[in-house]
């Protein structure tokens, strides 16, 4: 029996048209860009809430995930304390986040810094969010702005937190012993995966001939090239769930990383309910150090999320925290939540002198990448 189209939404139509126009397969990455970014129909370009504490059915719900800043404002209020400083170790006066979500984030450091923060700036490939954000963050007007592309040199503070897992990733499979990039094609009227023979591997050889599913990240490792090349004075603060390379391509790990997430629950198939459900993949941290180290940049530093909000002096003053904030707070830092599954890595712009960011003062990891 033939399977019915599930080729239902205008997004679905817009991929399959893609596929058609591209020979009739699509690498997995262009697949993911068209799911999250197609203009009024990719996950972050339409107009549903995705940030937040709960899903819909539950009183204040209707989110699909919750991110560090939405769950305490002591997240941002903390990381506030290492933009303060390096600031002041690079001489500059600006922020630039990159994929600022609700605004949750830029409003906890533009609170914190006061006016000491000349300018906070948003890069953000979602536009439908960036109204969202204007509202959010309307008290301080003109010293916030956005930007649509970047200007050729850059001067301040880079922030951005899970920003390089929403950047479309390759899917590489070997099956039977052989490489393959895993893509989308259409069949019987489904999105259904196909592989085909590649030259590309993953960075590091996985040993075996076992069936085996990755991916690659070379979006997330031109992104760090752009910033090497516009930073001309700063510091730049990735935060995001990942992997330094031998824990990513560890042989265990035979089924990649991707998934998706909706309603607080989440699950791995890509190719599902398009455009409804968030899409993501871990970070290979080793391959981010390299790409900003390759091109220039400095790493100064990386660590798990837990270890640097505690060394920026997250539990100061958390004797007077009601209980719901403690327990918010220890989200932030436990190693079975977001504690050790999420680093943090940071970087400096070429040829400005090293300097220790507060962060990264005990317990540095660098080593491990
Ligand atoms: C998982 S959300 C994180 C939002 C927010 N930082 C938070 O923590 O709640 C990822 C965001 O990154 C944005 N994004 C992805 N790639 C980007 C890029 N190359 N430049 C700027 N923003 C990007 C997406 O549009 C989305 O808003």
């Amino acid at each position: 029996m033939t399977k019915p189209s599930i080729l239902t939404t205008d997004l679905q139509a817009h991929i399959a048209k893609a596929i058609e126009a591209a020979g009739g397969w699509l690498g997995f990455d262009q697949f993911m860009a068209l799911a999250l970014y197609t203009p009024g129909l990719g996950y972050y370009a339409n107009d549903s809430r995705k940030f937040g504490l709960m899903p819909a059915g539950v009183k204040g719900g209707g989110s699909d995930f919750v991110t560090a800043p939405e769950l305490s404002p002591r997240f941002g209020q903390t990381l506030a304390r290492q933009v303060a400083q390096a600031l002041a170790a690079t001489g500059t006066s600006e922020v630039w986040e990159f994929g600022a979500g609700s605004g949750a984030l830029a409003l906890q450091v533009l609170d914190a810094l006061g006016p000491q923060l000349t300018r906070y700036t948003i890069v953000d490939l979602s536009g439908s969010l960036r109204e969202r954000q204007r509202e959010r963050l309307a008290a301080h007007g003109d010293r916030v702005r956005w930007a649509t592309e970047l200007p050729p040199q850059l001067r301040g503070v880079v922030l951005g937190n899970e920003v390089l897992d929403a950047m479309p990733v390759k899917l590489l499979a070997r099956v039977n012993g052989v490489w393959h990039e895993r893509g989308v094609v259409l069949h019987e009227g489904q999105l259904t995966y196909a592989d085909q023979l590649t030259e590309l591997r993953p960075p590091l050889e996985v040993p075996g001939s076992y069936d085996y599913l990755t991916e690659i990240h070379p979006q997330a490792e031109g992104f760090m090239r752009t910033l090497a090349d516009k930073l001309e004075a700063g510091a730049a603060f990735l935060l995001d769930y990942g992997f330094p390379e031998h824990e990513y391509y560890h042989p265990q790990r035979n089924m990649g990383t991707v998934m998706c997430h909706r309603g607080h629950l989440s699950d791995a198939d890509a190719l599902a309910d398009v455009g409804e459900k968030d899409l993501t993949a871990h970070v290979n941290f080793t391959g981010v150090a390299l790409a900003g180290q390759e091109a220039g940049l400095q790493v100064l530093g990386y660590t798990s999320q837990g270890r640097f909000l505690l060394n920026c002096g997250l539990l100061d003053g958390m004797e007077a925290a009601s209980l719901a904030e403690r327990s918010m707070v220890q989200k932030l830092v436990n190693e079975h939540e977001m504690g050790e599954l999420f680093k943090v890595i940071a970087f400096g712009a070429k040829g400005q002198p090293a300097w220790t960011p507060l962060g990264f003062a005990a317990g540095d990891r660098c080593h491990t990448l």
